[in-house]
């Protein structure tokens, strides 16, 4: 079983490939997460296969959460595949863990470099740059399928160091309290009211009447901001005149 996790598409690809190519079930957590409730993910013969995005060099908490919380009877072998804009440092000894308390065995982590969508902080990569980078991460995205379906052991990612110890522990903490929260969220004049942002918030932390309003609960993820189609929702003093990012959009 593939389970993922997206905020603009770029794990949703991942996972959509590395199914495909392992012939395996495709199963979205965001809209488990959406849906509400508890859940049971039975996986008899395949491990469980599970792709997100890098927040602060580890699993984004939602899914770490979802995961910590569901219940997973039938294999006891996981994979991990993170994409990421750039490095996952030290997410692995955090995955560890949670398969540890989950009792599964950790039978490959990789992480996957695909367009950076953080454009509360970072620019959006261009149409080329972000073709490119998937163009790149294709091959990885083979290699890792082809890993999984000969059931081999696999570790792939950029080992940080002190630095990375830092940056996946009291910077991940740090940025959670910090910079993690819908406040920043408005709409311009270019608004539709067309509750896009609403659907695709898998925390439903948005409501729309005639235009969105954000709530408490937010994760970051830029799926608002990004799949918005009138490039109407800004964030703070971060965003404007900025490129969006989506996946589709790089197709
Ligand atoms: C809140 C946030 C934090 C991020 N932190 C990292 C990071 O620590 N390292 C990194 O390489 N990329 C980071 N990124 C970039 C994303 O992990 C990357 O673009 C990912 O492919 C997005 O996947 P998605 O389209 O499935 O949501 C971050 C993005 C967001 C929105
Ligand atoms: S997706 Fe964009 S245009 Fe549609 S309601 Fe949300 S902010 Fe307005
Ligand atoms: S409000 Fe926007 S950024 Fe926050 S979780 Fe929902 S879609 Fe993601």
């Amino acid at each position: 079983m593939v389970l993922y996790f997206t905020g603009t598409g770029n794990s949703r690809y991942v996972a959509r490939e590395i199914a495909r190519r392992i012939g395996d079930k495709l199963i979205s957590i965001n809209y488990l997460i959406k849906r509400g409730g508890r859940e049971k993910l039975v996986s008899k013969t395949q491990p469980f296969t599970i792709i997100c995005p890098t927040y602060a060099w580890r699993i984004p908490r939602v899914v770490d959460e979802f995961i910590r919380t569901a219940i997973f009877p039938g294999s006891n072998k996981a994979y991990f595949i993170l994409t990421c804009g750039a490095d996952t440092l030290n997410a692995i000894n955090y995955v560890e863990t949670l398969c540890r308390n989950k009792g599964w065995e950790l039978q490959g982590f990789a992480e996957i470099v695909m367009p950076d969508n953080y454009i509360a902080v970072y620019p959006a990569p261009d149409k080329i740059t972000a073709r490119e980078t998937i163009q790149k991460a294709d091959s990885s995205i083979r290699q890792v399928a082809e890993y999984i379906n000969d059931g081999s052991e696999f570790s792939i990612y950029t080992a940080g160091g002190f630095g990375g110890r830092i940056k996946s522990g009291i910077v991940n903490g740090l940025f959670y309290k910090l910079f993690v929260c819908a406040k920043g969220f408005y709409v311009t004049e270019k608004c539709t009211g067309c509750g896009k942002c609403s659907e695709l918030c898998s925390l439903n932390n948005i409501k729309v009447s005639n235009i969105p309003k954000w709530g408490a609960r937010c994760t970051c993820c830029m799926a608002c901001i990004g799949g918005c189609p009138e490039a109407a929702i800004e964030y703070k003093n971060k965003t404007q005149g900025k490129k969006r990012y989506y996946f589709d959009l790089a197709e």
